[in-house]
């Protein structure tokens, strides 16, 4: 089995950003099982399946047609032939997104293909019950969280580069209710691994987290560059 470090945690802590760069540094694949969920709910819609219509949302799941690719500005992510990066990422894609996570069917669906990623030289994964769920034997697992207004204030800036129309209240709202959501469902709900690490980047930079990420990499010895 490749060898596998999950970087789990609320959204906007960071994680996205720290697993491409820890992937990139070990020459490893990187999974954002976040992604698989915003697509999924994309899709939904563009199928006009509610994201409460479990069986409809089940068979969208099975067969998803997506693909992601690098591209000039992180990765594409292509949905039959189309370009959904930018609604992927939108807050729209946000909500469905844990709309559809909540659904154990969904999750259990989702499960296997996402242990297919997992391949040599090793995989970083990216989400929220990467440690809890779905690598539960890795070697290294990462719980990055932060203050709820510093991930908003995080997403805000990022949407403000990406000209969207945003809100800092409401957001740091939709956050709120989103870690409550994310947190209080029943299927793999958002907690640390009992064996996780629990780093607060609310004071850190993302060259901080990094630096710690690392040490724990080096000290597992697990941090062997396998590439470049
Ligand atoms: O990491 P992200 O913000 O892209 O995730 C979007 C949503 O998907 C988030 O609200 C919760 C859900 N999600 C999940 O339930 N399990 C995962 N492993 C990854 C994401």
């Amino acid at each position: 089995m490749a060898p596998i470090i999950c970087i789990d945690g609320p959204s906007g802590a960071g994680k996205g950003t720290i697993s491409q760069l820890v992937a990139q540094y070990l020459g490893w694949h990187l999974l954002d099982s976040g992604a698989i969920y915003r697509v999924l709910g994309v899709a939904c819609l563009s199928n006009s399946v509610a994201w409460d219509d479990i069986p409809a949302v089940v068979a969208i799941a099975q067969t998803l047609p997506v693909r992601f690719e690098p591209g000039t500005e992180g990765m594409r992510v292509l949905l039959g032939g189309t370009d959904v990066t930018q609604a992927v990422r939108s807050e729209s894609g946000s909500r469905g997104a844990s709309a559809v996570a909540v659904h154990p069917e969904v999750r259990s669906t989702l499960l296997d293909w996402q242990r297919t990623f997992a391949a040599d030289p090793g995989l970083v994964a990216d989400g929220r019950d990467m440690g809890s769920t779905v690598f539960p034997a890795a070697e290294l697992k990462v719980f990055l969280t932060a203050s709820a207004e510093a991930r908003a204030e995080r997403r805000f800036q990022q949407l403000l580069e990406r000209d969207e129309n945003v809100n800092f209240p409401r957001l740091l709202e939709d956050i709120k209710a989103r870690d409550a959501r994310d947190s209080e469902r029943d299927a793999s709900p958002l907690c640390p691994a009992e064996d996780a690490i629990i780093i607060d980047s609310t004071l850190l930079s993302v060259d901080d987290v990094l630096e710690k990420v690392l040490a724990l990499v080096a000290q597992r010895g697990i941090g062997k560059r396998t590439t470049g």
